[in-house]
């Protein structure tokens, strides 16, 4: 017979233990209780696209579920239509050469491979470096693969500019570089010299540059923002993770791809062909139609909705209490909160007021004192969030 246990039940790994809640999560959880209790919160807080796909992807959609044929596993490395489309979209809008079968890899959501680029590169002892503020899924992946984080400090006077002379830790424990422009949740973005200097600061301590690129395509007053790839030699150090979700309002289609270094491409399908057998076929079409046939004209159009409620929102922020420079990209309005303190600011905009923002501080230590808004929200319901946001803050 088994020796008894003295357990009631099983425990969670101490990977789980060590991770921070997902602050996504908090707020959900304040928003779902408010509106179990009956009331309309609008949420300025969630970084999605409010509007639909082009007609002519969901069309594709359509017409592949109906085949048949696509309703099997497909390879390990995507569909192979799909990695050429994403080679022939690098190619057009960054100049950038891509074997689709070596340098390009599908992934289920951008947020997947990120995670899964972490168990691919880090051991115990091993670490990422991670701005000082970031999207959470870089510190999350590095801390689930027990990973540890290296603070790579940005300079908030400078556009958020890293600052490696200002790295404090051991350098020799880097593996993996994580950055993004432009950036979720700041708004700043990157021009070609940064990405060249990020290419050096990986070449000169071997690390893999992770350029995370998903707001390429969301870009305002005529900005066009670049890709690390268009750095010469960048695929000896870098890859990029590039998303439909926000390029083409397919965030719940959950597809994108990992590009570049073909190393890294490959240990990174190491780890997803023990995870996942890839995605549906018809998904796959999709996102080849999106990337091969969306007109440009169909980017600035959406593009011009999203300007003309950042204009409308950067005009009511002095009469709430915010203030922010202009963003030339990205969904987010990356406000200073005039008071300073960003989690006081949302609770009482949320539990007063009914709108819900970020806090800056849930994007790590140098976001204290700003909140998140993003224009990812149907026009009325935007007026009507401003609307309850002044009135609110003229009867604080
Ligand atoms: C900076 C950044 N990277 C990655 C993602 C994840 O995108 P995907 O939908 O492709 O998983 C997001 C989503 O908000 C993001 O803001």
């Amino acid at each position: 017979m088994n020796a008894t246990s003295t357990r009631t039940k099983p425990k969670k790994s101490a990977r789980l233990e060590n991770l921070p809640p997902y602050g996504f999560a908090i707020i959900g959880k304040q928003i779902a209780d408010l509106k179990a209790a009956g009331k309309d919160v609008i949420r300025l807080d969630i970084g999605s696209p409010d509007m639909p796909p082009p007609d002519h992807v969901i069309e594709t959609m359509t017409r592949s579920i109906h085949n048949p044929n696509n309703h099997s596993y497909g390879s390990y490395t995507g569909d192979p239509a799909f990695r050429k489309a994403i080679a022939g979209y690098y190619q057009r809008r960054f100049g950038v050469e891509l074997d689709p079968n070596t340098e390009v890899l599908p992934l289920i959501g951008s947020k997947e491979g990120i995670v899964n680029m972490a168990l691919a590169y880090l051991d115990r002892g091993d670490a990422s470096l991670v701005p000082d503020v970031n999207y959470p899924a870089y510190s999350m992946g590095t801390i689930m693969a027990g990973g540890e984080i290296i603070e790579l400090p940005l300079d908030p006077d400078d556009n958020y500019r890293p600052r490696f002379d200002l790295i404090k830790g051991d350098l020799s424990k880097a593996e993996l570089l994580w950055v993004n422009y432009p950036n979720n949740p700041t708004a700043a973005t990157a021009d070609l010299a940064l990405y060249e200097e990020m290419i050096d600061f990986c070449r000169e301590h071997g690390v893999l540059l992770c350029s995370d690129n998903p707001y390429a395509e969301v870009v305002y007053d005529g900005y066009r923002a670049p890709s690390a790839l268009q750095v010469a030699g960048a695929k000896d150090y870098a890859v990029e993770f590039m998303s439909l979700s926000k390029t083409y309002n397919m965030a719940g289609w959950r597809l994108g791809a990992c590009v570049g270094n073909r190393e890294a491409i490959a240990n990174l399908l190491v780890v997803k062909s023990n995870i996942d057998s890839g995605h549906f076929k018809a998904v796959y079409d999709a996102g080849s139609a999106a990337l091969n046939d969306t007109p440009d004209s169909w980017l600035d159009e959406r593009n011009a909705i999203y300007q003309r409620r950042r204009d409308k929102m950067m005009a009511v922020l002095p009469e709430i209490g915010l203030s922010a420079k202009t963003p030339k990209g990205s969904l987010y309005l990356w406000a200073k909160v005039a008071d300073g303190d960003d989690q006081k600011y949302v609770s009482d905009t949320l539990a007063q007021a009914l709108v819900a923002l970020t806090p800056g501080s849930m994007y790590g230590k140098a976001g204290r004192g700003f909140v998140r808004l993003s224009v990812g929200i149907e026009d009325k319901r935007l007026d009507e969030a401003l609307t309850r946001l002044k009135e609110w803050y003229k009867a604080r």
